[in-house]
């Protein structure tokens, strides 16, 4: 544009500018009102139309001082003026370049000053056209974000590569304060004005753009505020037309709390959940989690309870009318009751009933809560293994929900229901925690008062829960869950108390189930025991039922079909049309002696069980294989009875080494039926001798006890049930332990009679009883076997399995 060489000293007339500065380039329109600025216009357009235009201090001053002045203005030409009706005369200016005021006179009436105009001179190098093209750049983001200033003309007004002009078109349009424009305006250097200007930029544009997140921040919450408020206010217009009334859910919920009967703290945790829950925003998630934990809070019972029935003979009753039998532990559990009744705060034990299936534990333990008048709840604990199962899942998880204890109160509806742990023996426990901590502290009475859920998440008080356990084996329970409860032992039933079961209450309960009336079916006590023997096998009675409600079925099928009248004698012969061929014929009284076959009874999950117990000898090693899914301690017992054969070699007539050329294996059938523990020792042992002297057991004779490794027999659990199912097997023999025979006294008076039991306390007894001759004479050596092998070379390994 233009290009000064060198510094130059100009007389013109001069104006004050109020509340702008002026710049060079720019075309600039403003009015002219004072008396001594038209006359410095006057002047000018007289003369050469160049007139000084310079900001003063303070906008509001009418008549300014020299020193009130900015030293530094622009030169400009005035392009066009006219005069406005009212006397201001409206002037169009353009801006020509800066200068600084050297003198300022005010002697004709308007001012004059004397000016300096200074060089100027731009060289393009690169680094004067990179900062040229970062300003515009700056600009043009600023004009994008910028509301106030009209984009396209900005950017096509600025256009531009001449330093000097691009800052002074662009200081001109930024919207800043007199000052800061001031203070561009005298910046004389081009390239020093553009990297302030790049400065201004920058900071200008951060502005904008935090003013522009806040902006739509307040306006998205905005719109969301006042969208919930249209939905709330709508909803109670519908609520209001549907007759709803004013009342809000969450006064109900208020209501509700303090009717609970919560303790303090509780009640105190519901209503700051409900405070919670009232500033939520009704639909969202977050709400639907607060309520339904609300709602969980007042569902579980806090205070309602049943009326007890404190009449023990009515409890006698009721326990009379549900079972036959089980006479020591209706006494048992009288004696519980009344205790309970006694003690104001019983802390008492936990029940727990121990028994194979169908014997009637969990239908006692629902008589009990009938005999006390309580109401009834059962969790089934088997194949439980995560203790959020029992103690529920923290709130944070999606989904979550109380655990089984919550769940069950919450399904009882009062604080003192009968509670009924079912198969406590089936849990297991795993990487997820260990569920039978979590129920010690349920079962224990020093800690059930103040039972934390992880749901709930608050104390909840479980000791007036009468809490009774039922399980099939003991020895699956840990410990300490074990020390809390009181166990009851029911055995098994006989096939008299069988008859009895089914005649009083199986076959009515079977009948109306099949909607029968008692005139159309009628079982005869031969017919039951027929079922019992050859239909079931079995300690308890549920197959039994099971097979009772098949013929009530059939029987139903044929009222349907021939008549409301028809009557139904069932007999053995009827069974068996009914039921097809009997399911167990063989009885093991039946079976021939054989070697290396002892009969043995075992004690399982299912009660008592009678196992074959075979051995057999193979060349080889000396080694001991077991088979039949044995345990640990079974496995032990059996290494037990094999160390003391070989002790005993010389007595049984077996050279010293014997075992160095043989591989014994040991097999309990029934493979697939878990077996441990110590009582089959003497059952081993017998097989492996009758094997080794080729002398035959006798299948008849039944046995169990421990064996130790200098031939004593040590005494074992579960009599009652084992010699029940001796019995049930036809079997007229058993050996038992001699320390077993207080044991007798609990054996009904008909399994006496029907089984000789014999009492021993040596191997050496065990083996006079159940072997079907006499041992050989000592020093006989074993001769179908041992001379056929080679002699070992390797060194003696000992027995393994
Ligand atoms: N002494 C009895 N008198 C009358 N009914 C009996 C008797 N014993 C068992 N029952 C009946 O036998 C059926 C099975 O009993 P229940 O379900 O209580 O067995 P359980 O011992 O709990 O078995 P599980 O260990 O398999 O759970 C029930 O219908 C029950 O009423
Ligand atoms: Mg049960």
């Amino acid at each position: 544009m233009f290009a000064r060489e060198k510094v130059e000293l100009k007389r013109v007339p001069m104006m004050p500018v109020r509340d702008m500065v002026i710049f060079p380039q720019m075309m600039t329109p403003f009015i002219v009102g004072r008396e001594a600025s038209v006359r410095a216009l006057e002047e000018a357009l007289a003369g050469d139309k160049k007139i000084f235009l310079a900001t003063q201090h303070d906008a509001s001053v009418d008549d300014p001082k020299p020193k009130e002045i900015y030293q530094v203005g622009t030169l400009a030409n005035v392009v066009q003026s006219v005069k406005l009706p009212d006397g201001n005369i409206k002037v169009l200016v353009e801006g020509v370049e800066r200068a600084k005021i050297v003198q300022l006179s005010n002697e004709e009436g308007f001012f004059r000053a004397t000016v300096r105009l200074l060089p100027v001179r731009v060289e393009a190098t690169p680094q004067v056209e990179q900062l040229v093209a970062r300003v515009s750049g700056l600009f043009d983001q600023y004009a994008k974000l910028s509301q106030s200033l009209n984009y396209d003309t900005m950017v096509a007004a600025v256009r531009t590569e001449d330093p000097a002009r691009l800052s002074d078109m662009i200081a001109a349009n930024l919207p800043l304060p007199v000052e800061d424009k001031q203070e561009l305006l005298e910046i004389f250097d081009p390239l020093e004005r553009l990297a302030r200007l790049a400065e201004i930029l920058d900071f200008e544009i951060e502005k904008l753009n935090v003013d522009r997140t806040i902006n739509t921040r307040v306006k998205r919450q905005m719109e969301r505020a006042q969208k919930e408020y249209y939905l709330n206010e709508k909803l109670k217009a519908i609520q209001k037309e549907l007759g709803r009334g004013e009342k809000s859910e969450f006064d109900e919920l208020k209501r509700r709390i303090e009717a609970s009967g919560m303790p303090a703290e509780v009640r105190e945790k519901a209503m700051q959940e409900l405070k919670r829950l009232e500033m939520m925003p009704p639909m969202s998630a977050e709400s639907t989690v607060s309520r339904n934990y609300l709602d969980w809070l007042l569902a579980v019972p806090w205070k309602k309870r049943s009326r007890e029935i404190r009449d023990i003979t009515v409890a006698e009753r009721i326990l009379e009318e549900d079972h036959y039998g089980l006479e020591k532990i209706k006494e048992r559990i009288l004696e519980y009751l009344a205790v309970r009744q006694l003690v104001r705060n019983p802390k008492g034990s936990i029940l727990c009933f121990l028994g194979p299936p169908g014997v009637g534990k969990t239908s006692l333990a629902m008589s009990i809560g009938r005999a006390t008048g309580r109401k009834f709840v059962r969790v089934s604990l088997g194949g439980v293994r995560d203790e959020a199962e029992v103690r529920g899942h923290r709130r944070t998880y999606i989904g979550a929900l109380p655990g089984q204890i919550i769940q069950m109160m919450k399904k009882a509806g009062t604080v003192n229901p009968v509670f009924v742990l079912d198969e406590v023996d089936k849990m297991s426990m795993d990487f997820r925690g260990d569920p039978s901590a979590a129920l010690m502290e349920v079962l224990d009475p020093e800690l059930n008062h103040c039972f934390v859920d992880h749901y709930l998440d608050v104390e909840y008080d479980l000791s007036r829960v009468m809490f009774i356990c039922t399980a099939n084996v003991l020895h699956t329970i840990p410990q300490p869950l074990q020390d809390r409860m009181e166990i009851l032992r029911l055995a098994g039933y006989t096939d008299q108390e069988k008859l009895e079961i089914a005649k009083r209450f199986l076959v009515r309960k079977q009948r109306e189930a099949a909607g029968l009336s008692e005139r159309n079916i009628l079982f005869t006590d031969e017919a039951i025991l027929h079922i019992v023997r050859h239909y079931t096998r079995e300690a308890g009675v549920r197959n039994l039922e099971r097979e009772i409600g098949s013929i009530c079925r059939k029987v139903a099928r044929r009222v349907v079909k021939d008549g409301k009248e028809l009557v139904v004698e069932v007999g053995p012969d009827g069974v068996a049309e009914f039921l097809g061929v009997m399911k167990y014929r063989d009885v093991w009284a039946e079976k021939k002696n054989e070697v290396g076959l002892a009969t043995g009874l075992a004690w399982t999950e299912v009660g008592g069980q009678v196992l074959g117990t075979e051995a057999t000898l193979m060349p080889g090693k000396g080694r001991l294989t077991l088979t039949g899914k044995l345990g640990d301690v079974m496995q032990e017992s059996a290494q037990a009875a094999m160390s003391y054969v070989r002790s005993r070699a010389a007595h049984f007539g077996l050279p010293n080494d014997f075992y160095r050329h043989l591989d014994i294996h040991v097999h309990v059938p029934e493979g697939a039926i878990p077996k441990d523990g110590p009582s089959a020792g003497i059952t081993i042992a017998t097989a492996i001798v009758s094997a080794l002297t080729r002398v035959p057991a006798r299948c008849d004779v039944a046995m169990t006890g421990e064996i130790t490794l200098r031939g004593k027999v040590l005494p074992i659990g579960g009599v009652k049930e084992k010699l029940l199912a001796a019995h049930r097997m036809g079997l007229r023999q058993v050996i038992l332990p001699k320390d077993n025979e207080k044991d007798l006294a609990e054996i009904p008076p008909e399994i006496q009679a029907a089984v000789a039991i014999k009492f021993v306390e040596t191997m050496d007894e065990v083996l006079s009883l159940a072997l079907e001759q006499p041992l050989p004479a000592a020093s006989v050596p074993v001769v179908e076997v041992s001379p056929k092998f080679e002699p070992v070379v390797e060194k003696d390994q000992g027995l393994t399995n």
